[in-house]
């Protein structure tokens, strides 16, 4: 709980360095000059992972709108569809918005329209996602990090069962570049530690994909042979534990996950999921506002930044990197219900009443 503490700390002083920067910048708190409102273009990756619709948007919506009253905010959702993010991306080019806040479906792949809006004189700030090409900025969470904290809490719930189990790895899609650095976080922990006998990559985040893969793992491993599941996000481990349910695995092995969502949390209390990880949507959301109303607004981004990232073209960019936090079953009241993200009413159905208690969620 004491890094959780640090963390919460660290990042509420970041969040508010942040504020006081970009409201005082060269044209912060003066956006009644000469300029025309600005227009901040939002592009979204998908519907399936819940976070990008439920947090990630509004959440950014509301802090733009916080520091910049004037702004305008156009928010698209790809749906998953990377020739469709293309063409969002370019009417957002010829519209002429300010600045572009982009999740990259396929950063690679995005890469030409990223480098036309830079050539029309509009920043493009990735977030979450490193997107390629020339972009302006920065925000997201330490992916390899991430998928430390889940190897590490995989291989502390298996433990003497590490040594002579084996675990099935259910990995992101490999076109999103957090996916392979949650990846190599997690076998940088796990290898030489636990026999990994089956390893998928899930095009799309797709839950139904983890659980027919894992349906198939079960049929060649045996039921009773997997003693642990790495799943890189909470989807993941839903599809995992439904197709290990439907198969009668008893006791459930241990399941990670990423992202807290509510459905996690909920299997996390149930004893359904082990862990999950937290990555704070608010902290994030305040970063990507930042840069995005400054971008917008022609105003450096070295003065967000604190810290620098190279991109794939080698060049550095002005990033803001924040801490992901492991969570587990005794850690929920702690971390998301103090930070507001779920009260215990909402987690805690008639249903988990019982389990509610037991982790002292009342
Ligand atoms: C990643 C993101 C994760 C997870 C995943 C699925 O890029 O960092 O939090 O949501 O995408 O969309």
């Amino acid at each position: 709980m004491k890094t959780f503490m640090g963390n919460a700390a660290v990042a509420m002083a970041v969040v508010s360095a942040i504020l006081a920067l970009a409201t005082c910048g060269t044209n912060g708190g003066n956006t009644s000059d000469s300029r025309s409102a600005p227009k901040i273009g939002l592009l979204l990756p998908d519907t399936i992972t819940a976070r990008w619709e439920t947090q990630d948007g509004p959440q950014l919506e509301k802090r733009i709108k916080e520091l910049c009253s004037d702004c305008t905010v156009e928010r698209t959702t790809a749906k998953n569809d990377v020739a469709f993010q293309q063409e969002q991306m370019e009417s957002m080019i010829t519209e002429g918005v300010d600045a572009i806040v982009l999740v990259a479906v396929d950063a690679r792949s995005l890469r030409p329209t990223v480098r036309k809006a830079h050539e029309a004189g509009i920043p493009v700030i990735a977030y979450d996602r490193l997107a390629e090409g020339p972009i302006s900025g920065y925000v997201s969470f330490d992916g390899e990090e991430v998928g430390k904290l889940q190897g590490r809490a995989l291989l502390r719930a298996m433990g003497d069962k590490a040594r002579s189990g084996q675990i099935v790895m259910m990995n992101g899609d490999p076109i999103d570049p957090n996916a392979v650095s949650f990846k190599q976080g997690a076998l940088s922990v796990l290898k030489g530690k636990v026999k990994i006998a089956k390893s998928y990559d899930t095009l799309q985040w797709r839950p139904e994909a983890a659980n027919a893969n894992m349906s198939a793992a079960i049929s060649a491993l045996g039921a009773g042979n997997i003693q642990g599941v790495y799943a890189a996000n909470d989807g993941l481990a839903g599809g995992s534990i439904t197709a290990l349910k439907a198969n009668k695995v008893d006791p459930l092995p241990p399941v990670t996950g990423q992202d807290a969502e509510l459905a996690a949390v909920r299997r996390i209390v149930a004893g359904d999921q082990y862990m999950t990880v937290y990555k704070p949507f608010g902290p994030e959301a305040s970063a990507g506002a930042a840069m995005a109303v400054a971008a917008a607004r022609g105003d450096s981004l070295n003065r967000i930044a604190r810290d620098k990232v190279t991109t794939r073209d080698g060049t550095e960019v002005p990033a803001v990197m924040l801490t992901p936090i492991s969570v587990t079953a005794a850690d929920i009241k702690n971390t998301l219900v103090k930070d507001g993200m779920y009260t215990v009413r909402q987690i805690c159905t008639p249903q988990l009443r019982a389990a509610c208690k037991k982790e002292g969620l009342t």
